[in-house]
């Protein structure tokens, strides 16, 4: 792909835009109708229950990404103003010193076989490691094509745990997904294996579940931020200071991490994943250590420039789910280019530190409001029922004035009307 640095494409109208990413990409006229038509009621219904219509969200194109060498194109589905503009600049920034460069655990998801009322748990659990092999060609029977790829049960985990009502013998199936989420897969295998863990055991299985807690498919990114390139040293500092606040205060942790989701998920949800499995992988992974904490870390190295790295699970599809349905998402996975869902996986945590980078260079210097409020008194004027050219106009006037309410705008339409 030609550079991802295109400058003035936020200045385009969206249609421009397409034509750049259609060339950009090599997209094909059917791949920009698919797009442009998004998904139909029909298709809706086929995908979910009780459908009455669609919901739309905005889809927009990240800028200035590389990865792993590779210039990219970053679909973001997003209601929120700011995020796709921070997400291109914190990228822009990242550029000179490489871009972002990424490695992971791989595909692998667990799923949970809770085993209950078991009187020796703990030589339950050696019994249950005793019939590992067994074990494993019954969970890899249930899905040939995911062994024929290389996927499949990788290894068996049991746990005792200890409980309000009693010692549980948790069995944990580690399975390699592949280019799956894997939810299915491992579902299916999870609930084929329950009558033989209560053979094994003699206890009573009620959970046969996945966990989204994905701590062996993490996806981690790296990225040097010159510090000429972000405003000077002071700048690198005031990043690491707030990045240090996030690291041990869950107050501030939260905030930090929703940041790194606002980007994270905009792709997930672009890509057709599931941003709820994915979220709560972060979340709960951001929790392992007992306390809450961010998902980035950021460092001054020798030159004084700031490095940033990102680990976090990302348990994303490129078969299976909406990825190969909606039409849209379809498109998206075109533009990234990308073959596998490892792969994907390290653009989605790439995409969540250039999102935290970028907001925390503008909370450690001029604020994040003064960005905000362009587009915020965009959405301002026309609620207001400004129309076409007006609306720039009057979010301008606004944001200049620093005074933006709809009743503001409301007297600019009279005022501008009239003249
Ligand atoms: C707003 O959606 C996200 C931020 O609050 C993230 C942060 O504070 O790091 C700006």
């Amino acid at each position: 792909m030609e550079s991802s640095r295109i400058p003035g494409f936020y200045k385009l109208p969206p249609e421009e835009r397409l034509k750049v990413i259609e060339e950009m990409t090599g997209l094909s006229g059917d791949d920009v109708a698919q797009l442009t038509a998004g998904l139909g009621v029909e298709q809706a219904d086929r995908m979910v229950e009780n459908v009455i219509g669609t919901f739309q969200v905005p889809l927009g194109i990240a800028t200035n990404f590389i990865i792993d060498g590779r210039e990219l194109a970053i679909p973001m589905a997003t209601e929120e103003p700011s995020v796709i503009a921070a997400a291109s600049n914190g990228a822009r920034m990242a550029r000179e010193g490489g871009g972002f460069v990424t490695s992971s655990t791989g595909p692998i998801m667990r799923a949970q076989i809770q085993a209950t009322g078991i009187a020796d748990p703990f030589a339950a659990r050696q019994e249950i490691l005793a019939h590992k092999d067994e074990l494993t060609k019954m969970a890899n029977d249930k899905d040939p094509m995911l062994v024929k790829f290389g996927g499949g049960v990788k290894d068996i985990e049991v746990y005792v745990i200890d409980s309000r009502v009693g010692p549980m013998v948790v069995t944990h199936l580690i399975v390699d997904c592949r280019d799956a989420m894997g939810a299915n897969a491992v579902n299916t295998m999870a609930e084929a294996l329950a009558p033989r863990i209560e053979q094994i055991t003699g206890g009573r299985v009620y959970l046969r579940i996945i966990s989204n807690l994905a701590d062996l498919r993490l996806s981690r990114a790296k990225a040097v931020f010159k510090a000429e390139e972000i405003g000077g040293p002071e700048v690198v500092d005031g990043i690491i200071q707030a990045a240090a606040l996030a690291e041990v205060d869950p107050y501030r942790a939260a905030t930090h991490n929703k940041g790194i989701m606002n980007g994270a998920t905009a792709v997930v949800m672009a890509t057709g994943n599931d941003t709820r499995a994915v979220e709560a992988g972060a979340h709960s992974f951001a929790s392992k250590s007992g306390m809450y904490k961010s998902l980035t870390r950021y460092e001054k190295n020798k030159e004084g420039d700031l490095v940033g790295t990102i680990e976090m699970p990302v348990a994303v599809g490129l078969v299976g789910g909406a990825t190969r349905v909606h039409p849209v998402a379809k498109t998206a996975v075109k533009i990234l280019g990308v073959k596998s869902a490892d792969e994907l996986s390290r653009i989605i945590a790439s995409v969540g530190l250039a999102q935290n980078f970028a907001a925390l260079r503008a909370l450690a210097s001029e604020g994040i409001q003064r960005g905000h409020m362009s587009l915020h008194a965009k959405n301002v004027a026309v609620q207001a029922g400004a129309k076409c050219d007006l609306v720039e106009i009057i979010a301008a006037r606004m944001a200049a004035e620093r005074r933006i309410s709809v009743d503001r705008a409301t007297e600019l339409i009279k005022e501008l009307d009239k003249s």
